[in-house]
């Protein structure tokens, strides 16, 4: 810890990885592991393109319990931590493969949305995106004013990343001096492959996760515990 601590200290350019194990405490649920999503749902019922072309109201229904859940959570002291880190640093960039907006909802300005936005609603016929942040969405599947259905506005299993953001957050993690890598069980490419972009490139690597993961092996530190407790201690001034 002391030493990660450290090298914090002295990073001018720091890029941060998370993901869901970073909102777990603010009750959001994780994909994998203990009470995890897919421990009780199947990917390929709800999060593909083909689930929706065969679904689209059963997947809104899963999409809609989610949101509901976002809205009642807070973002954490780990959340908190990371909206200060940005403050001190002169070159930062927060990537991550949540959808739930807490980062921003904690203070986080640069933030590299991987995996896209649940609150974006996108329409499947004109393209056209708009942002609905009421968790009662009415009668599912939502339409778009054109007339054609609503898809969540967020990346599916077998879907390309956003360019413009996977383009950033490579960027970012080729430049970065200290990489963090919190709360993401490291399996979910392209996103998990950042951590070693980051390396290659020189940047020590800090992961904090509550288990090990397969990045565990090999990162320069890895820090076991709760984002909400390692985070600030980590970022203690
Ligand atoms: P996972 O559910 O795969 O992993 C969550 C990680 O968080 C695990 O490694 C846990 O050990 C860790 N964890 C749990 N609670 C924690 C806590 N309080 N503090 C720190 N760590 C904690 O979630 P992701 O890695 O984000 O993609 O999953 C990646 C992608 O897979 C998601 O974006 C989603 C999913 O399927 C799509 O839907 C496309």
């Amino acid at each position: 810890m002391d030493e990660a601590r450290r090298w914090l200290r002295a990073a001018r350019r720091v890029a941060v990885l998370t993901g869901a194990g970073i909102s777990a405490e603010s009750g959001i649920p994780t994909f994998r592991g203990q009470g995890g999503l897919w421990r009780q749902y199947r990917p390929e019922d709800l999060a593909t393109p083909e689930a929706f072309d065969a679904d689209p109201k059963l997947v809104w229904e899963w999409y809609n319990w989610r949101r509901s859940l976002i809205a009642k959570a807070q973002p954490n002291p780990g959340h908190r931590a990371l909206a200060q880190l940005e403050e001190r640093v002169p070159e930062f960039c927060l990537i991550t493969q949540n959808v739930d907006g807490l980062h921003e909802r904690a203070g986080s300005r640069m933030v590299v949305r991987l995996h896209g936005d649940i609150w974006t609603l996108r329409c499947t016929h004109c393209g056209l995106s708009c942002k609905n942040e009421d968790p009662e969405l009415g009668e599912l599947p939502p339409r778009c004013a054109c007339g054609g259905l609503q898809r969540p506005g967020v990346v599916w299993f077998g879907e390309n990343l956003p360019a413009e953001c996977w383009q950033t957050a490579e960027k970012a993690s080729r430049a970065a001096e200290v990489f963090l890598v919190v709360g993401t069980s490291a399996v979910v490419m392209p996103a998990a492959g950042l951590a070693a972009v980051a390396k290659n490139a020189g940047a020590r690597v800090i992961e904090v996760n509550a288990d090990d993961t397969p990045l565990s092996g090999w990162v320069d530190a890895s820090l076991r515990g709760p984002a909400g407790k390692i985070l600030p201690e980590l970022l203690a001034a």
